[in-house]
């Protein structure tokens, strides 16, 4: 009866809930480029406005050393459990521009083979405006139609894709207002429309940026080509030197902590369904290639990696000039697994590129943000609850994954908080988070409204 009650309100609300979501991400809140900070500022604001509008309390824009965390809440009752809210306003740069086919922040509706019934597609569609805004319309839904079960607290955070800097002390300094049983967070994927599954983990990461330099400046690349080492040159071997033949990891101690999964872990994991030809159509490349003796599914879960972000150095103009450059960089990043630890990592990398650069050349190793993997027990009550409710809307149950992005916070809400996070993200890996077209689905917008309250149901009934 309460579902239907629920279900009914969804329904009758349906083009308001979405064109909410599209004046959202109408606002560019880009939080890696100063250029947008008013926008990023203006977003805050205008989810304060939302919060307060779908009836939660004390809601504010609490200032940080970096941009605001949005919070409020709805305390019904001391007694009865309190799901925190995790999630955030900010989203990536929308470059390369050129790559779009309609404008990163004028959000339009679109028909595609995944999502028939269409899809939105805007910058920060699915990651994270779009996932976000369901818990606040499955807010609303419950307090409208009297099926709050428990208490409720948001945190919704402005700088979580530059590595949430500010709100590590932000939760540190405020432990008691953040009091709760369980953080409930949208920022995650599902395996298909079809196929729901919850993370049970997630990758850590170490980031770092190397730079090398060799003559004190750029050369006439004939005049000294062949006699002085080119930084450019160096660095393509060192960074090659990184992997070996079976593109393991080559830099000392590196899967020391590695926990390696049991025989019975791997074949639980092989399960959950996975088409190899689809994934690389997708991606429309001919093969793949991995870590030798593990699966794409163990490669992107439970495996770490090294990979080369960005590169440069040189002349990248047009045509062609002939220069031997004085300096060469690249920003490396490496995904972690538990127990890695970032800062380890970070200094492991450090050591081993240090100790491979030639005399030839100096080189600079530096660190920019890290963060720490995470495991979530599939036995936890969040955990079962977040089950029971996919199962409920889906008609499946969902499938236990592991996440190959990070989510830094959640290794801090664990360590400062005690609390376990539970992932329940509706997105999809092919909705090209951080890429040009990016787009969230309105069959995953509309089901995780659905979906969450029957998570606060069955998490507050599982804790009488
Ligand atoms: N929502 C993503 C993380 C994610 C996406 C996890 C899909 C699992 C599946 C998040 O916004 C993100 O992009 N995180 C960054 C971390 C960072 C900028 C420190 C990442 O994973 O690169
Ligand atoms: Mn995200
Ligand atoms: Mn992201």
């Amino acid at each position: 009866m309460e579902k239907k009650i629920i279900n009914d309100y969804i329904s009758s609300n349906k083009e308001r809930f979405l064109n909410e979501l599209l004046d959202l991400l109408k606002i560019p809140s880009i939080s890696a480029d100063n250029k947008y900070s008013a926008d990023v500022l203006k977003t805050a604001e205008a989810v304060k406005t939302r919060l307060i509008e779908a009836g939660a309390d004390k809601v504010e824009v609490c200032p940080t050393k970096g941009f605001p965390v949005v919070y409020g809440e709805k305390m019904i009752d001391p007694k009865l459990p309190t799901v925190v809210v995790y999630g955030h306003y900010d989203v990536q740069p929308a470059d390369p521009l050129n790559l779009w086919d309609s404008p990163p922040f004028e959000p339009v509706l679109k028909k595609t083979a995944v999502h028939p019934d269409g899809a939105i597609f805007a910058r920060g569609a699915c990651d994270d405006k779009g996932q976000m805004y369901m818990h606040v319309k499955a807010f609303e839904t419950m307090m409208k139609t009297n099926s709050l079960p428990c208490n409720v607290k948001f945190m919704i955070e402005g700088e979580e894709e530059v590595g949430s800097p500010s709100l590590g002390p932000w939760i540190i300094e405020n432990k008691e207002k953040l009091k709760g049983d369980v953080i409930l967070i949208s920022d995650t994927s599902i395996i298909a429309n079809d196929t729901p599954s919850i993370d049970a983990g997630l990758r850590g990461l170490a980031y770092m940026e190397v730079e090398v330099t060799g003559p004190n400046r750029d050369l006439h690349s004939g005049v000294y080509g062949g006699a002085v080492a080119n930084p450019i040159n160096v660095l393509c071997k060192m960074i090659a030197s990184c992997h070996d033949e079976n593109n393991h990891i080559t830099i000392p101690a590196f899967y020391d902590k590695v926990v390696e999964l049991s025989a019975d872990e791997r074949t639980e994991m092989a399960k959950a369904p996975f088409n190899l030809d689809d994934f690389k159509k997708d991606l429309n490349v001919d093969d793949i290639r991995g870590e030798k003796g593990y699966s794409t599914i163990e490669r992107t879960g439970i495996r770490p990696t090294l990979d080369v972000n960005g590169i440069w150095g040189g002349y990248t103009g047009e045509g062609a000039k002939t220069v031997l450059p004085s300096k060469a960089f690249a920003k490396i990043s490496m995904r972690l697994v538990p127990d890695q630890n970032s800062h380890e990592i970070s200094e492991l990398f450090q050591k081993y590129f240090e100790s491979v650069a030639p005399k030839s050349v100096k080189v600079k190793v530096t660190a920019h943000h890290g963060g720490e993997p995470v495991v979530v027990p599939i036995t936890s009550a969040g955990y079962i609850a977040a089950s029971k409710a996919m199962e409920e809307t889906y008609g499946k149950k969902p499938v236990p994954t592991r996440g190959g992005g990070s989510i830094p916070i959640v290794a801090l809400f664990k360590k400062e908080l005690g609390l376990d996070s539970i992932l329940f993200g509706f997105g999809l890996d092919s909705d090209a988070l951080h890429s040009p077209n990016e787009h969230y689905g309105l069959f995953n917008y509309y089901k995780g409204i659905e979906t969450i309250p029957l998570f606060y149901k069955y998490y507050t009934e599982s804790t009488k």
